[in-house]
Order: structure tokens, then sequence, then C-alpha cells
């Protein structure tokens, strides 16, 4: 095919999945760009899908890949090779304790399909809570949870879904609070929970920032409040740590710098830094009473060697570029830069929250990338 033909053609062979798609065709990344097919120099903003926060092919990145081509690509799934037990054993000495054990998986929605699996399994029950505005994934638990879009057409979802509105002072979902959000939304959701549950309570699953929902920070304590209540109802509360791990807060997760330990978390995007890899991350209990309960997550990619080489050099990266620091600092900047714009922008909301979501994907790596 032509290169003009590729141009006009290139729709048609593609079933479409949410969204406009860029008009050109990209042929190249890297770094902090993207290079489309008219030659024209993107500022990724994006980070690809939010998941090359360390630059597009990054040189350790690259490195990982050829080493995995010279070791192992892929494995049966019953075979555990040297990078899963390398890049679980760092995962382990990072988490927040007793956060310990890990699930090396590929996707956000797998992650959390197998965390709230884990979840029901373990208290027996198959109640899941979501906050209002969330996005967990695409698949049916995981697709269940998200309350951001996308959920007309394809019938029910989970029994047992329910949504606690979500903790925005700025557009408040029950029209209680203005820019100072005192939990009523928490106390309505759970008293309307408690109403309708059926005795079978299993997790709430929350993302520590709601993302894809407007970038809501819940305030200060929310967290602390949604565990002791999870715990009331012998729930276990999962984070989804998909946009909020490894640096995104200016710290290695959301949960370190809450300071509230969830009983599993979930990561994804960054880890892999644009491969395909994800991780549930649990503590010793929960991973023995599922295993006991015949726990079962058995897929084709599962403790692969070729991502988890990858997001071993993922983690090396931002502890070697001092990427946490970075994050901090670049956060404090947007943060400032947004509170003049908010000035005169009555869509700009809470930037509070700015100082805590501290982007690194703006210009992490740009060495070479010009
Ligand atoms: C918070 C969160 N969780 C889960 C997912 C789903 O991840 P994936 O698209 O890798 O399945 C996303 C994707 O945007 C996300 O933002």
């Amino acid at each position: 095919m032509s290169v003009e033909d590729e141009q006009t053609n290139f729709r048609q062979n593609l079933i479409r999945y949410g969204g406009d798609t860029y008009p050109e065709i990209v042929d190249r990344a890297q770094g902090c760009y993207v290079w489309d097919s008219t030659g024209k120099k993107i500022l990724d903003f994006t980070s690809g899908q939010m998941c090359a926060t360390v630059g597009h092919s990054h040189p350790n990145i690259v490195a990982a890949i050829k080493k995995s081509c010279d070791t192992a690509l892929h494995l049966f799934s019953g075979m555990i090779p040297r990078s899963v037990v390398q890049l679980a054993d760092a995962l382990s000495r990072i988490v927040p304790k007793p956060l310990k054990r890990s699930l090396l998986l590929n996707t956000g929605s797998e992650s959390n399909e197998a965390a709230l699996k884990m979840a029901k399994l373990y208290t027996g029950g198959f109640e899941v809570i979501g906050l209002g505005g969330s996005w967990h994934g695409v698949t049916g638990n995981a697709g269940s949870v998200s309350f951001a879009s996308d959920r007309k057409g394809y019938g029910p979802g989970m029994p047992g879904t329910f949504v606690l509105p979500e903790p925005n002072a700025y557009r408040c979902p029950v029209r209680h609070c203005r820019d100072r959000c005192d939990r009523t939304c928490m106390t309505i959701g759970l008293e309307l929970y408690d109403m309708q549950s059926a005795g079978a309570p299993a997790a709430i699953i929350a993302e520590p920032v709601i993302s894809a929902g407007g970038v809501i920070v819940p305030p200060e304590g929310y967290f602390d409040v949604l565990q002791s209540e999870a715990r009331k109802r012998g729930m276990l509360l999962i984070f989804d740590e998909a946009q909020t791990a490894f640096g995104r807060l200016g710290h290695w997760f959301a949960a370190s710098h809450l300071k509230v330990t969830p009983d599993i978390m979930t990561v994804s995007k960054t880890l892999g830094g644009g491969m395909p890899l994800a991780a549930v991350i649990t503590n010793d209990a929960v991973e023995e009473t599922c295993h006991r309960r015949g726990f079962a997550f058995y897929t084709s990619h599962v403790s692969d060697p070729l991502p988890s080489s990858v997001g071993l050099s993922v983690l090396e990266t931002i502890e070697r570029e001092h990427l946490l620091q970075r994050s901090q600092e670049m956060g404090s900047y947007l943060a400032e830069r947004l509170r003049e714009l908010q000035s005169r922008h009555e869509e700009i909301g809470d930037v509070r929250g700015m100082g805590l979501l501290r982007g690194i994907e703006l210009d992490v790596w740009s060495s070479g990338s010009a």
C-alpha cells in the first residue's frame, strides 16, 4: 500500500473503540515527543495513554526489552522467570507494609478484575462499592464499578454493584458543600448501601484521585474514614493506583502519601512505562486465604518475563533519575500556574489538589529526544 493510500484508508480495517482518533498516522515516539506521518512533532502531554511517564522508549526500557530478547519473552504461565522474582521483590520493598505479594498481569482492567475476585473469595461476599466518576476498566467486575462513562448498551453489570457520590468539594454531588467537603456524600452513600445490602459485603474500591471523572482529590482524612467504614462492614479496601503510583503524586504510591494502607492495591499503566504490565499487590493474610479457597487467575501472560523486565527498569529509572523529587517540583510549578488561571476561569475548580497531583509526565526525560 502506498503512503497516500495508507493515509486515506487507514481507518477502514479498524474497529472504532471510542472517541475520535488523531487524524494522521503516527510514526514514532521518543522521550516526551511523538512524530506523525507528516513529520509534525507533538509534545505528548498524555504520556501515551498515561503510561510512558519516564518518556517514550527510554534507553533503560529499550535495554530491558533487548535483554529479554536474549533470555525469554514469554513462558508457560506455571514457570516463574527471574524478572518476575526480581520485580515482585522490588515491589515488596517499596509498597506500604503489610502489602507484600504481587500477581503480575498486563492491564489495569485485569488487575482490578483479579483484585475484586480476591475480595469476593476472601470475604465470601459479592457486594462492591465504587466512587462516582471512577474508572477501573472494561472487563466484567472492573467495568461494573466504573461510573465515568461507557456503561450504556451492554445490559446489566455485576449484581451487588453500589456507588458512593464522589467527594467533589467544588461540584458537590449532593449539593451540600462548596469548597469544603465534610463527607456528607460518604455518609449518605453508605446509608443507602446499608439499606440495599443483601448482607454480602465484599469490597470498596477507589482511585485515590478520581482521574477520568475529573481529577478529583478527596478531602484530607477521607480514606481513613472510608477504610474504617469498610472494616465495620467486613469489606476489603482496594486502591486502584493506575493513575497515582510511581511518582504521579510525588511519592511511590498514593497509599504511602495518604498513610492509608489498603488490603489490596492495583498498579498498572506507569509500571510498564508503555509496555502492558499491571500488578495486584496484597498482604499475606489475603493471599493465603484466597489460595486456600482455590483462587485462580491463570492468563496467557500472567508472570511473563518481558513486561516484568521492563517494570524493573522503570522502577530503577525512577530511582536513579530522582523522578519522585522531580515530580514534586513539577507538580508545585503546575499548581502555581493553574492557580493563576483559576482566578480567571471558573471551570478550574479545586487546585488545592494540584499540590498533591504532581504530574511527572510533562517532560521528565528529554535528553536525546529532540
Ligand atoms: C484508574 C484506572 N484504573 C484502571 C484503568 C484500566 O486500565 P487498562 O486500560 O490498562 O485496562 C484505567 C485506565 O484508564 C484507569 O485510569
